[in-house]
Parts: structure tokens; sequence; C-alpha cells
């Protein structure tokens, strides 16, 4: 490889120059994008990728693996002499795909089964977090035989008046979770989320709280935690926070109620404690680690930890980076994230101004998206200055692109501010089209206050 490609980058740390990622999402998209316009990054392959995503320049998706065979991506990573691999979506971490890449010897950034186990258990992650003193819901855990018990603890939540939240232990692509107001109803549903799940934890019963949501995201190797801004998605299908949760409808960043110089705040008193727990007990966590917050009249408090990036976080997230990531997720995987901490110890550099992004879904979604429908515009939506990131498009065989999945993509407008970068996004939105596409119109539309006290301040 030729030298200057080895260059030290920002923080202290060297670039790779061939990244494979895993994946074919809308964030895979935002990543590839990002890794692929990085000072002496040559190559950037995608597996399986997309037509859209292969269309980047210096971006190559391989269509034929199968991002869920440990061994096809290990066979890929080598053929293609990667440097660097990134695991974007949770199924891959769940079914260890980067415990074979780190076992056949290849530098790969992201958790192992047993570090992802925080998002592919609520329960588990109840149980870390609380050994790691970090506040979350009051919760209990329950399994098949627990009906009795689990109703008792719905009716003892519902009783304080709060609201109570059923979730799935388990992986359900954000779906799992049920937030009542109606005590009756969580109790008639206590059944259906037990039965037939045999031995083991099933079913997570959890106090209500009200606040709004941030998205908290660090990049980790093991031990230190470098901060990415924080952002907010929209869980909910509808405007107004209304319909069935969903992977994410849409997100916005920087936030004026968890500005960026108080990230460092959220790191210090969640990832870091969460990271040591982790290490302490011999599954050290390795890759981008994903608070879930509520901020709540109180501070923040933990919903859920992913063991990724958020979807659609990444997309308002990546953009608006001042600096190479690459670098930064090559230490990371050779646990070695120190000379970042030094350099960027309130999170990694941005640029000025604001992102917004609007998911542009499938009829149907979330229940059973319709698919093969054509898409209309993106192109007169670039044109107006958005980007437009791709997660369920397919190639049409005669040029373009047709329906082909749930959350289809994303469109993000940048700005100088949450206004203007709202404003570019909804015009970009509002240009493309296909028969049955759902989105939300109020994503950044209105914004909550600034705190009156520093996040973080009280620890
Ligand atoms: P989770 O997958 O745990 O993040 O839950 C999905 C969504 O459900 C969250 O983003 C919240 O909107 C909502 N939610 C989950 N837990 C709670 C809770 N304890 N109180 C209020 N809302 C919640
Ligand atoms: N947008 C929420 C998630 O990626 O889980």
């Amino acid at each position: 490889m030729a030298p200057d490609a080895k260059a030290a980058g920002a923080g202290g740390v060297t670039a790779p120059t061939r990244t494979l990622i895993v994946g074919s999402g809308a964030r895979e998209h935002a990543l590839a994008w990002k890794l692929a316009a990085e000072p002496g990054m040559n190559e950037v392959v995608v597996a399986p990728g997309s037509a859209a995503i292969g269309t980047e320049p210096r971006v190559r998706c391989l269509p034929s693996i199968d991002p869920l065979d440990a061994e096809a991506v290990v066979a890929a990573a080598r053929a293609i002499s990667a440097e660097l691999v990134v695991v974007g979506p949770e199924m891959p971490l769940a079914a260890g795909v980067v415990d074979a890449l780190r076992n056949a010897g290849i530098r790969t950034f992201g958790p192992t089964q047993a570090a992802a186990r925080l998002e592919t258990s609520k329960a588990f992650c109840h149980e870390v977090a609380e050994a790691a003193g970090v506040r979350m819901a009051r919760a209990r855990v329950f399994s098949e035989g627990e009906e009795a018990a689990a109703r008792g603890y719905v009716a003892e939540l519902g009783a304080e008046g709060g609201g109570v939240v059923l979730k799935q232990d388990g992986l359900a692509a954000g779906k799992g979770v049920t937030v009542y107001d109606d005590t009756g109803l969580a109790l008639d549903h206590v059944r259906s989320h037990l039965a037939g799940r045999g031995p083991g934890p099933a079913l997570v019963v959890e106090e209500r709280l009200a606040g709004h949501e941030a998205s908290v995201i660090a990049i980790c190797d093991g031990r230190e935690a470098v901060a990415l801004p924080a952002s907010r998605d929209h869980k909910r299908l509808c405007d107004g926070d209304l319909g069935p949760n969903t992977g994410g409808m849409g997100a916005y960043s920087p936030l004026p109620d968890l500005p960026d110089d108080a990230v460092a705040g959220v790191i210090d008193t969640v990832h870091r404690p969460i990271l040591a727990e982790l290490a302490r007990r011999g599954t050290p966590f390795l890759g981008f680690l994903y608070a879930g917050l509520i901020l709540t009249g109180d501070g923040p408090v933990l919903l859920e930890c992913n063991a990724r990036l958020g979807d659609p976080e990444a997309q308002v997230l990546l953009p608006r980076l001042a600096v190479p990531l690459g670098p930064v997720l090559a230490a990371a995987a050779r646990r070695d994230l120190a000379a970042s901490v030094g350099a960027w110890p309130a999170g990694l550099p941005v640029l000025p101004g604001a992102s917004v992004g609007i998911v542009l879904a499938s009829d149907g979604y979330p229940a059973t998206p319709k698919r093969g429908l054509p898409i209309e515009g993106i192109e007169s939506a670039e044109a107006e200055g958005a980007l437009v990131f791709h997660g369920g498009s397919i190639g049409r065989p005669g040029g373009g692109y047709g329906t082909n999945g749930g959350r289809v993509l994303t469109v993000v407008g940048r700005g100088a501010d949450l206004a203007r970068a709202r404003d570019v996004a909804e015009r970009a939105a509002d240009l493309i089209s296909w028969d049955g596409l759902q989105r939300r119109h109020d994503i950044a539309a209105s914004l909550p206050p600034a705190p009156a006290v520093a996040i973080g301040a009280g620890r």
C-alpha cells in the first residue's frame, strides 16, 4: 500500500485504505458515503450493499454475500484484503459475524455476540446497567410460567398512574415494544407476550417515563469511548408520535435540549460505566454503543442499549462530522482509542449547522410492506441539495429504483440550523413518490427548549 495512504489522521490515528461494510440499509449507505469520501480511502466494499449504494464513488457492492453467513463474510474480507471491517446491523452482530472475523485475524469494528447481548436481550441490558449503577426505568423480567407475577407487576406500576411498557426480550427490529396508557389493555396482553416463549426471559415490564428521547452513540474500544453528537429519532409511524412503533421514521441533530457540548456528561454517566462493567465480566464492548435515553425532569434515564449505529440516526449524524471516521474506527478496532479521546474529549468535532432526516416508508410498513413499486423523483430531491440514502430499494432493469422493503429511503437536509435543514429535507422529500408512500411531516417541527441546567452536571 502507498505510504501516504497510511498517513496519520486527525487524533493521531491512521486511516484504513480498504474497508468492508457489512449490511445493506440506509445506515450502511451513509457509512459507505462517509468513509469512501475520506482521505486515503481507496475503496469501500459493501456486503451485500445494494444497487444504489454501489453508485457512490469508490464504493463497490458484493450482492451475493449473505450478511448472516459468517464464513462468507470472512472470505469476502480476505478476498479484498480489508484493513477494517465494520458490521452495521444487529442481525449479523447477534449471529456472531464479528467473532468469526476476529477469530480469522481480521481487524473488525463491532461487538462480539456476547457483548451485543446488550441489545439482543433487554433483560441483560437491565442487569448490566444495574450492576454499573446506570439509571434505567424500573422494570422486572418475566418468563413463560410467570404470568400471574407479570400481571401483578403491571397492576402495581399501573396503579401509580404513569402507564406501563411491555417489551419483548430479544430482537424485534424496533417493533417489540408497546407503551400503554391503559393498564387494563396491558394486562390483557401479558399472556400473548409470554405464551410459547419457552424457558428464559421473555417479557420486560417497565414503568413508563415521560420526556423527550435522545440517542447518544459512542465509538468504543472496550474501555474508552469517543462520542458522536446526540440525535433524536421519531419511533412512531405517524405525526404527533401516534401509531405503532417502527424502526425509526426520522431524526435530527443537534438537539436543543442535549447540545453537543453536553454529550460528554452522558458518556461519563452511561457509556463508561457500562463499558467498565462489561470489561469486568470479560466481554468488553468494542463498537458503536448506542444509548437510547429519555430526558426526564430528573435527568437522562437509559431506555435501551443498541450495539450499533442507529438507523435513521446515522444518516443525520455522519454528515455532521468534521473529521474522517475511518481512522477512529480503525483505532477502536485496534483497542487503541486513547489518542482520539485525548484529541476530542468532548466528542468528535462537527461541522457548523444541523441535519434533518425524513424516512420514506412503504405502504403497509411496519406490518407487511408492499414491494416492487417504481420510485419517482430521487434525482429532483438530490438537486434540492438533499442526501438520499437508500435502505429498502432495488435497481430496476430499465434504470431507476423500486421499493423493496419497509423503510425505503432517508432524505437528509442540511442547513445552518434545524429550521433550514428541515426545510431542505421537506422540500426534497415532497419530490419523491410511489404508490402508498408513508412518511411523517413533523420531524424537527417543534423543538424542545434548551435545558435550564446542564445535563450530566449532577454526577
Ligand atoms: P426501546 O426499544 O426499548 O427503545 O423502546 C422503543 C420505544 O418505546 C422507545 O424509543 C420509546 O419511545 C418507547 N419506550 C420504551 N421504553 C419506554 C419507557 N420506559 N417509557 C416510555 N417510553 C418508552
Ligand atoms: N432508530 C433506532 C434504532 O436504530 O434502533
